[in-house]
């Protein structure tokens, strides 16, 4: 829940301060994100699943290196998919030995960087496998299993099931990892990512106990495997509600994990997506058959509504009494799908009203094009009841 978002009168605050003196300052659009609900979320993780793994935040999910020291100021490590994020990783002072390396489509050049500094693959194909032995051996590795689990997701947000690129299936794992051994390397870590935005238990439920199994069958096989990425997903509640219910996760998980395996998790929008509110300028009113209100902001910006459908409330900044019209909140990009509400009942605002778009920390920036030669936005930090731009404005 995003607590730190509440209206004091009729003006909208963000950690106390108000949005409309924020967005007055840096202008509009801005990304603004609350120091405090980081905090919040990842101490959450850390008081459940951090006392049975480690932790490690999905870079992807929001790289501003101002966000990453912050959470790697907790102790938390990071999840990275590319070169680009390995380096943000240790430029925001996260050490290579708590980095992960995922991905399907590792170069070479990446996997050199990841060895020469210690940071630890998992490999999704035998190829890959193949090219990390022929860069260096005994090295400790870990191998992406797709468990072939329905993550019960949005279906661009599933990855464990059989029609998905990721990782080796399941039936095939055991030939894998002997390869791996063959091969000279040491895979110890089955790892595993079923999905996004996940919010029920019981898919992690059905793929622990597939991962066991395999688990059972790889040691009678002489292949010791000491530990389990379990990679992210926790999902959050865009209309107000419950979170993913992490402590039921880590029950399972205490019950059912053998003693002495070592734990870790992937997650990404469980820790940012609460955090960033992106506060947008209406710049028009069209009323015709429909009415649409034309805001600042674009599908290059924040492309979750128009590539997942995705749900994000929208409240205005300055709340109104007027009576309550049914409208579309569009963008200014020249495509249909720019549209971040259809059909929201709310008091019409006035042109230059502000708007804000809620829980928009994870895969909103971090996702964001220049597409129609639009400028990148700018992100703000609120921290300790003060604002700081830890991004500017792209040109
Ligand atoms: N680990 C791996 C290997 C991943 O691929 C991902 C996300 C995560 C961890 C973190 O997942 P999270 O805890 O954030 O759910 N763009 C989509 C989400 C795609 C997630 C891709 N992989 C969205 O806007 O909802």
């Amino acid at each position: 829940m995003n607590n730190d978002l509440i209206y004091q009168g009729s003006d909208l605050m963000l950690d106390r301060l108000p949005l409309a003196a924020i967005a007055k300052e840096y202008g509009t659009p801005v990304y603004v994100y609350s120091a405090s609900s980081i905090r919040g979320q990842a101490d959450r993780l850390m008081q459940s699943l951090g006392t049975i793994g480690s932790l490690r935040y999905a870079v992807k999910a929001n790289a501003n290196p101002a966000l990453l020291a912050l959470v790697f100021g907790m102790g938390i490590g990071a999840d990275s998919v590319s070169r680009g994020e390995m380096q943000a990783a240790l430029g925001a002072g996260c050490p290579a030995d708590r980095i992960v390396f995922s991905g399907v489509g590792k170069t070479q050049e990446e996997l050199a960087f990841a060895l020469d500094r210690g940071i630890f693959i998992n490999a999704e194909s035998e190829e890959e496998l193949a090219a990390i032995a022929r860069l260096q051996t005994g090295v400790h590795v870990g191998i992406r299993i797709n468990p072939c689990v329905d993550a019960h997701t949005h279906q661009y947000m599933t990855t464990g099931m059989a029609e998905n690129k990721f990782g080796i299936p399941i039936d095939f794992a055991p030939r894998a990892f002997r390869e791996a051994m063959d091969k000279g390397l040491v895979p110890d870590t089955i790892s595993c990512h079923i999905g996004s935005q996940i919010t029920s238990v019981e898919p992690y439920r059905k793929s622990l106990a597939r991962l066991l199994e395999l688990r059972d069958s790889l040691m009678s096989d002489g292949i010791p495997v000491s530990a389990l990425d379990m990679g992210g997903g926790f999902g959050i509640n865009y209309e107000g509600g419950a979170d993913f219910a992490v402590e039921d996760l880590q029950a399972l998980l205490h019950r059912d994990v053998p003693q002495g395996m070592k734990l870790s998790f992937e997650p990404g929008r469980y820790i940012m997506g609460h955090a960033g509110t992106l506060v947008t300028r209406v710049l028009y009113r069209k009323r015709y058959a429909r009415t649409f209100v034309v805001v600042d902001v674009g599908m290059n910006d924040l492309i979750r509504p128009a590539l997942y459908q995705a749900h994000h409330a929208i409240l205005p900044v300055t709340r109104r009494d007027s009576e309550l019209v049914t409208c579309d909140i569009v963008g200014p990009v020249c495509e249909s799908a720019d549209c971040f509400a259809r059909d929201v009942s709310m008091p019409l605002p006035d042109q230059g009203d502000l708007l804000a778009i809620r829980d928009t920390g994870a895969y909103g920036w971090s996702m964001s094009s220049t597409y129609n030669s639009r400028p990148l936005l700018p992100e703000v930090l609120i921290e300790d009841g003060e604002p700081v731009l830890i991004r500017e404005r792209g040109l």
